[in-house]
């Protein structure tokens, strides 16, 4: 598992995290007070009726007046109304609150997770993500739900049950206290037991999730090369991890609750052979053992539930910890505080001045690279597969910073473009693009969301696809389904090109598939691809031999550097590596590693 992002953050004092968590509903404040007041009210509605019954048999039975029976009668029935209408009011003011909380929590943690950047993707796995998003709201939505509920309530009637207990008679009290006290020692013990095997519940569920998601975002692989069993063994061992640390924690329930039901028998034991032999003697009123009794009842439940959700709310503050890192996880390539709109109009003039770049610490993977691409060119980059080629197009997209140098449009620093200039000016078709799952219209509006079908159609005849687009039965209605699972290679890339398209970008960054196309989809794309691209600075990581051959100008990189720059038949002639290329190229070989279909 990925260590947490931001791990500083998980040494923050529980106080604190707890602090901020609060102020994050503080927009609640008015909810929270009503459901406060009304659980007050319904708790110690409800802890005055034993003292109602306690005179009904006092002053009622035993002495046999009926009136006061009735009216005895008549105040329980008025207790249990108002203890009914404010715990039904209050269970849903709290209810609500804690939906409200969390759902406004979960938005916010998406949206930290939308605008973190690639180093950090680069770091984490998105099971793990997922898991955040999952497990650990889940476990505050477990403690806002059942804890901050049942918190306030057994508290208050914990002490209310104390007061009333040594307020009515302190010494049958005072066993009943002893026995709570060794309930609440075992409590504690049982609680720092259990929540240990809880941590480790939540920390092997990350597992799972990651294993589960790679799986089936994986699934062709692994049929691809048969691996199915071999990954239903991978998942077996860490399932198996999981069931153990969840036994763990079973093995600790199954010993607390017996001892606790011992307990309470013992309590109720005590009262009846103490309280019992004092009623007799006179000195205790019937009525009162049989308050003392009702109150008993009450005692050990809240107990156990404070327990309970002191357990709840560790999980809930461990989580807190972790999807606060997330949250504060800075965001190396960020919008500097003075970044400014590029000035228009665009023209489109590209620079790499002595850029070096490396994914990880100390490991360059471009070192002083330096490149100028006039406005209009239409360049092609070529180079053996881990050349660099594709690094070079995300720093152009500013996907990540350089440690040296700097990547300039239309000669101003990439860093002090604000994000959203520089992504209407520059596109990048990536060289796996990603649909959506969702209909082609969303997929291809997805950079202009207002677009409407006349925009996207016109882009379509444009390009040259709008024939493809008729021939699907649902046109532009058609499902992607996941990841464009129905699509060819060469139809996802279709889609791709159109969404750029529909941007209307001034630069093009375009990083082919290395996925070698039929002839006919070639034709399309190649078609499609022109017309995108007249007019405009290009950027076209090439894998097929007509890309270079398109290309105003064509470099080739090698080891993340430059190694030849000029047309494609200026290099035919001076560089034997990209005769050599181009020789593979010819016979039909793609540059590319050999893609995996995804
Ligand atoms: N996110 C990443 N983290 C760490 N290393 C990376 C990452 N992406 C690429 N690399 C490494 O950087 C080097 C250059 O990769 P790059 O993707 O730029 O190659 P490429 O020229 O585009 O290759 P291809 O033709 O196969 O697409 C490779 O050695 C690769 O292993
Ligand atoms: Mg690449």
């Amino acid at each position: 598992m990925s260590a947490a992002p931001g791990s500083a953050l998980s040494t923050a004092k529980p106080e604190r995290v707890v602090r901020r968590a609060v102020r994050m509903g503080s927009h609640l404040k008015g909810q929270a007070t009503v459901a406060v007041t009304l659980t007050a009210i319904a708790t110690i509605s409800k802890l005055l009726i034993p003292l109602a019954i306690r005179a009904g048999v006092d002053d009622g039975i035993e002495k046999a007046d009926t009136t006061v029976i009735a009216r005895v009668s008549l105040l329980g029935l008025g207790l249990l109304v108002i203890q009914y209408i404010a715990q039904r009011v209050a269970y849903f003011a709290v209810a609500r609150l804690g939906e409200e909380y969390l759902a406004n929590f979960r938005g916010q943690i998406f949206s930290s997770l939308m605008k973190l950047d690639m180093p950090f993707y680069g770091r984490s796995k998105a099971g793990v993500l997922v898991a955040r998003m999952t497990s650990d709201i889940e476990s505050m939505t477990e403690f806002v739900n059942e804890g901050a509920v049942m918190a306030l309530s057994n508290a208050l009637t914990a002490f209310g049950v104390a007061v009333f207990l040594v307020a009515v008679d302190w010494r049958l009290a005072l066993p009943i206290l002893g026995v709570i006290g060794i309930l609440i020692v075992i409590s504690a013990v049982f609680q720092r037991w259990v929540s240990r095997s809880y941590a480790q519940v939540r920390e092997r569920i990350g597992g799972v999730l990651a294993l589960l998601q790679e799986g089936i975002t994986g699934v062709r692989v692994v049929q691809a090369f048969t691996q199915e069993s071999g990954q239903a063994r991978a998942f077996r061992r860490i399932n198996e991890r999981y069931f153990e640390a969840n036994m763990g924690a079973a093995r600790a329930i199954s010993k607390y609750f017996p001892m606790v039901s011992f307990l309470r028998s013992l309590a109720v034991g005590i009262v009846l052979a103490l309280g019992g032999r004092r009623v007799i003697d006179g000195t205790l009123s019937f009525g009162t053992l049989v308050a003392f009794l009702l109150y008993l009842n009450w005692f050990f439940m809240p107990i156990i539930n404070l327990a309970n959700v002191y357990n709840l709310g560790q999980s809930a503050v461990a989580a807190l910890h972790k999807l606060f890192a997330v949250v504060d996880t800075p965001v190396e390539v960020a919008e500097a505080p003075d970044a400014r709109d590029i000035m228009t109009p665009v023209e489109g003039r590209l620079e790499l001045a002595s850029v070096s770049f490396g994914y990880e610490p100390g490991d360059l993977i471009l070192e002083d690279l330096d490149l100028v691409i006039p406005p209009g060119q239409r360049l092609a980059v070529v180079g053996e597969t881990g050349a660099g080629k594709s690094t070079v197009a995300k720093l152009l997209m500013r996907f990540y910073d350089p440690v040296k140098g700097e990547v300039r449009l239309d000669g101003q620093d990439l860093k002090r473009l604000t994000h959203a200039s520089r992504a209407s000016a520059v596109a990048l078709i990536p060289q796996d693009d990603f649909l959506f799952n969702a209909t082609l219209r969303e997929n291809i509006r997805f950079g202009r969301p207002s677009a409407d079908d006349a925009a996207i159609w016109a882009v379509c005849e444009t390009m040259g696809i709008d024939g493809w687009l008729r021939s699907l039965p649902e046109g532009l209605n058609t499902e992607v389904r996941e990841r464009g699972s129905r699509f060819s290679s060469g139809e996802r890339q279709l889609v791709a090109l159109a969404r750029a398209f529909l941007v209307d970008p001034d630069v093009i960054v375009l990083d082919e598939a290395t996925s070698n196309l039929d002839p006919q989809t070639e034709l399309a794309v190649e078609q499609a691809l022109r017309r995108l691209l007249s007019g405009r600075t290009s950027v076209v990581i090439a894998h097929r031999l007509r890309s270079a051959e398109r290309a105003d100008r064509v470099i080739m990189i090698d080891a993340g550097a430059i190694i030849a720059d000029g047309t494609h038949d200026e290099l035919l002639r001076t560089s034997a590596r990209y005769a050599e290329l181009v020789a593979v190229w010819e016979r039909g070989l793609s540059s590319g590693s050999p893609a995996v279909e995804q």
